[in-house]
């Protein structure tokens, strides 16, 4: 008894003094950023756990700087809240910070980082991102996007003439950008209460919420082996169904392969596929096996189903909330678009549209705090060391409401995008970062742009969309978690525009 009780104490004392000198020789070998105290191991739990991390270590940084080191579990993480020091990080120091960091959670979404959002930084990560790249690509050409969407568009909106009291945007919204990236990634066009593609919706939606609130296992990995959370038992059965939806879309499409065929976006990855066995590619093949596949379609599903949906919810809501420039919009569009359908060709004359938009993707924040990067070697910022294999998080939320770039940062201002001619300006204001930026620049970014403005487009030119007469506009966002922001729950009545 007393032989135990005192190796335990010695084992105590030993790893106690190990972890001290362990932090000393870090503090003498790197100068790292600062951020308030914590007790270790335990570290800043309560900023971690809290759904507003983002505006909380935005406020942070108003003391410590634009570079803020925090302790979550046994992990330090830097927040970058600084147009500077994210453009430094990001693009100057070209790979240093494209690494993505290992989270049970993320590994366990992505059977094991076989996906392209997070994997880390590799040879195998660069084929699948340049061959997913090359897939969504096809869908730019010729009037290929514009028509998916068009007719996807036409069953949601005439289902919406019909309502007759106030409804939820958002019911309908879901549904319409999960149908339309159910075609670009399975080639179908279901009917649009088809009940495959509203169960889909149901688990997106489940799964997000529980990666939004984060997990336990992900401060401590080694819960997940001996004794996982309840909620990490259910997260695992939810990817399970999800991952049996995908697997057999993806054996459908091998079983009906055919090359020089394209479908849809599956069958672009089996041409390249097929395109390294005839060039005899042993090195691509072998990392085109169908595990990283099936992530790959998951990945453009989901990434892009998301950030999307959450978006046009947002537009409609700033929309109902400012009447007047959702009427200044219908201007435009009657000018630009008169009675035809809004298609590629009147892009570059919808300015204003355009800028609500991106006045939407900055103060609608659907990716507060990005994706988290982590340090491929030893690298620095902002005049700091940031020791290699550290959690390195963009706060997208500080950003874009940085005072010194957005004048108000909480109105809602259009013309920050516009030129005395109320063209778009030639460049973006410098903290406009939602897609972010360097190598792992949000690869949906030049399709989910002319998607979202001619889903916009094609709802303001057809309805005048308003609160319910009486209700007035509700401020207060709802939070989803990690830096995620969705508008308040919110009700609106449609008119035909071109009812007399
Ligand atoms: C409103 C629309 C969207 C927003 C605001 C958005 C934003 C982002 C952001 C912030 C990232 C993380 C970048 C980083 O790690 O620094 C990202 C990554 C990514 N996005 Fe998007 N995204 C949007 C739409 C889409 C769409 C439509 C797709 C696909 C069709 C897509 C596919 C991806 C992929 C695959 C990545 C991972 C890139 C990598 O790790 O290399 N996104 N996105």
């Amino acid at each position: 008894m007393i032989n135990w009780s005192l190796n335990t104490q010695t084992i105590l004392a030993s790893l106690s003094i190990g972890l001290l000198v362990y932090y000393v020789i870090r503090r003498i070998r790197y100068r790292l950023p600062p951020g308030p105290w914590c007790i270790p191991l335990v570290g800043h739990y309560q900023i971690y756990s809290s759904v507003e991390i983002h505006k909380k270590v935005a406020e942070l940084s108003k003391k410590y700087g634009p570079v803020v080191r925090l302790s979550f579990g046994y992990n330090t993480w830097i927040f970058l809240n600084e147009n500077d020091v994210v453009i430094e990080a990001l693009v100057k120091k070209k790979a240093d910070f494209a690494g993505r960091p290992k989270f049970s959670s993320d590994d366990a979404f992505s059977d094991g980082g076989r996906d392209i959002v997070f994997s880390t930084y590799s040879p195998t990560w660069k084929l699948h991102r340049k061959i997913a790249g090359k897939a969504l690509r096809h869908y730019l050409q010729g009037d290929l996007l514009e028509n998916m969407i068009q007719d996807n568009m036409d069953k949601f909106l005439n289902k919406m003439a019909q309502e007759k009291e106030p409804f939820a945007f958002k019911n309908y919204v879901d549904l319409m950008v999960f149908h339309q990236l159910y075609t670009i990634c399975f080639g179908e066009k279901r009917p649009i209460d088809d009940p495959e593609v509203k169960a889909l919706l149901t688990l997106d939606e489940e799964l997000i919420t529980y990666l939004g609130a984060g997990f336990l296992e992900d401060l401590f990995p080694y819960l997940k082996d001996i004794l996982p959370t309840a909620k990490w038992k259910k997260f695992l059965i939810m990817l399970d169904q999800l991952s049996d939806v995908l697997r057999a879309k993806y054996k459908e499409h091998v079983d009906t392969f055919e090359p020089g065929v394209n479908r849809d976006f599956i069958d672009s990855l089996l041409m390249a596929r097929q395109e390294a066995k005839n060039e005899g590619d042993e090195s691509a093949l072998e990392k085109l096996d169908d595990r990283h596949l099936i992530q790959t379609i998951s990945d453009i599903f989901l990434a892009g189903v998301d950030t999307t949906r959450f978006t046009m919810d947002w537009f409609i809501y700033f929309m109902t909330r400012f009447p007047e420039l959702e009427t200044k919009c219908q201007e435009e569009i009657d000018r630009v678009v008169g009675s035809e359908h809004p298609s590629m060709k009147h892009r570059n004359n919808l300015d204003y549209t355009e800028a609500c938009l991106f006045e939407t993707l900055r103060l609608g924040g659907v990716a507060g705090l990005g994706v988290p990067h982590m340090t491929m070697c030893d690298s620095q910022v902002g005049g700091y060391d940031i020791p290699k294999g550290t959690t390195v998080i963009i706060n997208h939320w500080a950003l874009h409401h940085d005072p010194k770039f957005f004048k108000d940062p909480e109105k809602f201002d259009p013309y920050r995008y516009l030129d005395e001619n109320g063209k778009m300006k030639p460049s973006r204001p410098d903290s406009w970062l939602p897609f972010s930026a360097g190598r792992r620049v949000c690869l949906g970014e030049t399709v989910a742009k002319p998607e979202l403005l001619l889903m916009c487009a094609n709802l303001l030119q057809r309805f005048e969309i308003r609160l319910p007469i009486g209700v007035k506009p509700n401020p207060n966002f709802r939070q989803l978690g990690f830096g995620t922001e969705l508008p308040p729950e919110y009700k609106i009545i449609v008119r035909e525009r071109n009812e007399s």
